[in-house]
């Protein structure tokens, strides 16, 4: 792709369970490795779609938002999948002690929340999911920046 960022459709979530059916269509679709940037303000439901989509893989834990602990780990389809929250980082630089190198590996899934905060300490985003309030609910656009980015991107639209 040549570099080019792909854009996908805006995609109305009117609900939260329009959220979490958005996360089990990107679960279905996967399967490889991904590094996926979760962006919204405060209550976009972030968390909603990260932990629809965990549950969608199979994660029989309950997940919790990362939001004190920033990290948390789980097996997922039998693949190493990570969900951070770095909304109370103030410098990347705080992020040294957490062991971000696991997130490298190119067969996990990596969800970040705020990954603004985390900027030049976290691996390159292969898509991106931007919430926004739209009424009582909410809104959805995703960005794909890498060739397997674009091919769940284009599977979804
Ligand atoms: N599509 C939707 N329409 C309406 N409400 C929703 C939708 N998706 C999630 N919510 C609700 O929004 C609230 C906040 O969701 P969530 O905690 O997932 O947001 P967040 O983006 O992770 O917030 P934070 O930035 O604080 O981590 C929850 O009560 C959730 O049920
Ligand atoms: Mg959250």
């Amino acid at each position: 792709m040549n570099g080019k960022i792909e854009i996908g459709p805006i995609w109305p979530l009117p609900d939260e369970a329009a959220t979490a059916a958005l996360a089990m269509r990107v679960a279905t679709l996967l399967d490889d490795g991904l590094v996926f940037y979760l962006h919204g303000p405060l209550g976009a439901g972030k968390t909603s779609f990260a932990r629809a989509l965990l549950t969608a893989l199979g994660v029989g834990e309950r997940v919790k938002s990362p939001t004190y602990s920033l990290m948390e780990g789980y097996m997922a389809r039998e693949r190493p999948a990570w969900h951070l929250d770095l909304y109370r980082i103030a410098d990347p630089g705080e992020l040294e002690w957490l062991g971000l190198d696991a997130l490298t590996d190119p067969g996990a899934l990596v969800l970040v929340e705020w990954p603004e905060r985390g900027a030049g300490a976290l691996p390159a985003a292969d898509l991106e999911l931007r919430l926004d309030y739209a009424g009582e609910g909410r809104q959805a656009q995703l960005r794909a920046f890498t060739p397997r980015g674009d091919r769940l991107l284009r599977q979804l639209s």
